[in-house]
This record gives structure tokens, C-alpha cells and sequence, in this order.
């Protein structure tokens, strides 16, 4: 007997950075990070969960739709989570798992929280799993990508909230408000498409050694306050000076780590100022990154198009993703085996 199960997860971009660890192995972060769950960066993930013996097998699922075997490191991140997932559903059953996404890897759209959040759900799914959405939280974290902790959520989300343990092993996210609160653009601006030198994983194991690392936990409660505030009063003037603050500061810590990691192109750059540019000309628009060199840029949906428009032409940029808030995961009838 076997039973398969697909889900489409979203990944999502932190208004308010997770950097730096207490518990890298499991994910427990050193304060609270919000973040807003995009709806077209996704990865779409089959799991199909069967009597028959032998390994667990995971494949990576081309464009055309061809199943090949994923890459040996991708593969290790994997298994352990598969295992964890079905001890946790007291189960033998082996695995097969296919997975793609909708958008380049590794290149700082959060592969790894839309690849970890579709995993976990998928995988509960195929082992009869049902699980609550703060339970679904805390295990998508338990895989090592803390992110993926938001992404099993839809609309504005906070990991981890101090009623959920924050210190714990039970550390889980939580809604701040729905996809329908506030209609939020997310422009993502491509200036690079390849894999990233220094992983998430490798930055926050260095967070620490930055100077400004502690300067940042000091300025965090303010700062986490304020975008909570201005998401509940959907006040974009007052939510994109602190997302900028906060990429800004990110960078700053990662090119001060020891030994630095520089995650910056020259077009990230230039993006970052056509957008202050933009401001200037009277529209809303805020940059952001995480680990890598694309840029999010933040706007009403009223204003994206005109957004995209403008960033297109800047030197350096490779494509654009138009995306916004979106509503978190779903069960999807298109399986990928
Ligand atoms: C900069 O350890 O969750 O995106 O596993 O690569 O998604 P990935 O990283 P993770 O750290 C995320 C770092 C960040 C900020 C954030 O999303 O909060």
C-alpha cells in the first residue's frame, strides 16, 4: 500500500531578519524575525509513502517535468528530516519524494523555507500526519532553516512568539495578521540566479563574530515593535524605513563577520538606489535582501507594475518576479510522480 500526498508552499521575505543563532541545529534564533509569505516563489513537493523496503529516495524535478536524483548535498539535508518526520509519525514506511521550484535556488529567495515547509507538509501528509499549523511550525524548523518556520503560514507572520516557548524546542510562528489584512507587493528584482557562496546556514554560524552583532539585539525589540505596528495599521511610510534599517543591517554584520561574506553585486547596489529614486518621485517603495544579492522590493500591489517597470531597465538586472503576499501552503492535486 502507498499514499502520496503534494503540497505547494510558498517561501517568504523577512521584514524583520532572523541572523544568528542560540541552537543552530535546531533552529532556535537569538530574537523574533517577522516575515511575509509570497504566493508565486513556491516549491511544489510530492511525497509518497510506501510498505515496500529500501531507501528513502529523493528526486529533483527538471522544468519539463523530468525526475533526476537530487545532489548528494541536498540529499543530506533531506533524509534526516524525512527520518525525524516519520519517527514523529511512528511509521517504517519509505519514502519517495520530488520537489520543484518555482524560482532559482539558493539565491536568497528562501529556497530552502519554501523547500522545508512543502517537505514537512507533504511528508506529514503521505505518513497520515495531521498536524496543527504551530505543530507544522516547529517541525518545518527542526529541518535547520528556521525560515522554513514562517512559511508553513500564510499573510504576516512572527517566529517565534513568546507564548510558544521562544527559547524551546517548541519555538513556532505565529499569524500577526492574514494575506486579506494587507494587499503588500513583493517585486523581486534578479540581479544574480546562481547559488550563493556562503549559505544561511555558514553566515549565522559567523553572526556572532561581527561587532555589530550586539549593537543589533539591542535595537531589535524596538524595531520589531514598530513593524508589528505598522503592519496592524497597514502603514507602508512607517513599515519601509525599518525594512531598509534592517537589510541594510543584515549586510552590514555579514561584510563585518570573521571572516566576512559579501553578498552584494554592483546591480544591487544600483537597485537600491533606482528605488530611492522612485521615492523621490513620490512612490512607495522599499528594498529589501536577505542571504544573497536579489532585492525585494516592497510596495502597495497598486504600485507594482510601475515598480517593475522601472527597475527592469537598470543596469544589471536579469528578470524580475512579480509577487506579494500570499495566503501559505496548499494541498495540490498535481503530483510530480
Ligand atoms: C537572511 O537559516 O532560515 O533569509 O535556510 O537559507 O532559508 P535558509 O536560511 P535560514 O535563515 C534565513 C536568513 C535570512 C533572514 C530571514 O529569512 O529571516
Amino acid at each position: 500500500m502507498s499514499q502520496k500526498h503534494t503540497v505547494i508552499s510558498p517561501a517568504n521575505i523577512a521584514f524583520v531578519k532572523y541572523w544568528g543563532a542560540r541552537d543552530l541545529e535546531r533552529a532556535i534564533p537569538v530574537q523574533p524575525s517577522i516575515s511575509m509569505t509570497l504566493r508565486n516563489a513556491v516549491s511544489h513537493t510530492t511525497v509518497e509513502a510506501s510498505d515496500a523496503s529500501g531507501p528513502d529516495e529523493v528526486l529533483v524535478a527538471a522544468e519539463d517535468g523530468t525526475l533526476a536524483p537530487a545532489p548528494p548535498a541536498f540529499q543530506e539535508r533531506i533524509l534526516p528530516h524525512l527520518e525525524r518526520l516519520r519517527q514523529r509519525a511512528g511509521s517504517t514506511a519509505a519514502l519517495k519524494v520530488a520537489t520543484r521550484n518555482s524560482f532559482p535556488s539558493a539565491a536568497g529567495i528562501a529556497s530552502s523555507a519554501s523547500g522545508f515547509s512543502a517537505l514537512t507538509l507533504a511528508t506529514a501528509g503521505a505518513l497520515g500526519l495531521h498536524l496543527e499549523p504551530r505543530e507544522a511550525s516547529v517541525l518545518a524548523r527542526l529541518s535547520g532553516s528556521g525560515s522554513a518556520s514562517r512559511s508553513v503560514m500564510g499573510g504576516y507572520v512572527e517566529w517565534p512568539v513568546a507564548s510558544h516557548g521562544e527559547e524551546s524546542d517548541e519555538a513556532a510562528a505565529a499569524q500577526i495578521a492574514d494575506a486579506g489584512h494587507w494587499q503588500l507587493a513583493d517585486v523581486i528584482v534578479l540581479v544574480e540566479t546562481g547559488p550563493k557562496d556562503v549559505s544561511s546556514l555558514g553566515g549565522h554560524r559567523r553572526a556572532t563574530t561581527s561587532p555589530h552583532f550586539a549593537r543589533r539585539q539591542e535595537l531589535l525589540p524596538g524595531r520589531l515593535e514598530a513593524v508589528r505596528d505598522a503592519i496592524r495599521r497597514r502603514d507602508l511610510d512607517a513599515l519601509g524605513p525599518v525594512v531598509e534599517e534592517e537589510a541594510v543591517e543584515l549586510h552590514l554584520i555579514t561584510m563585518s563577520s570573521k571572516p566576512p561574506i559579501f553578498y552584494w553585486q554592483p546591480a544591487t547596489l544600483a537597485v537600491m538606489e533606482a528605488v530611492r529614486r522612485l521615492r523621490e518621485e513620490g512612490l512607495s517603495a522599499w528594498y529589501t535582501m536577505d542571504a544573497g544579492a536579489n532585492v525585494h522590493v516592497i510596495c502597495e500591489e497598486t504600485a507594482a507594475a510601475a515598480v517593475a517597470s522601472e527597475l527592469r531597465g537598470v543596469p544589471g538586472v536579469r528578470g524580475i518576479l512579480p509577487d506579494g503576499v500570499g495566503a501559505g501552503p496548499r494541498v495540490s492535486d498535481e503530483d510530480l510522480f
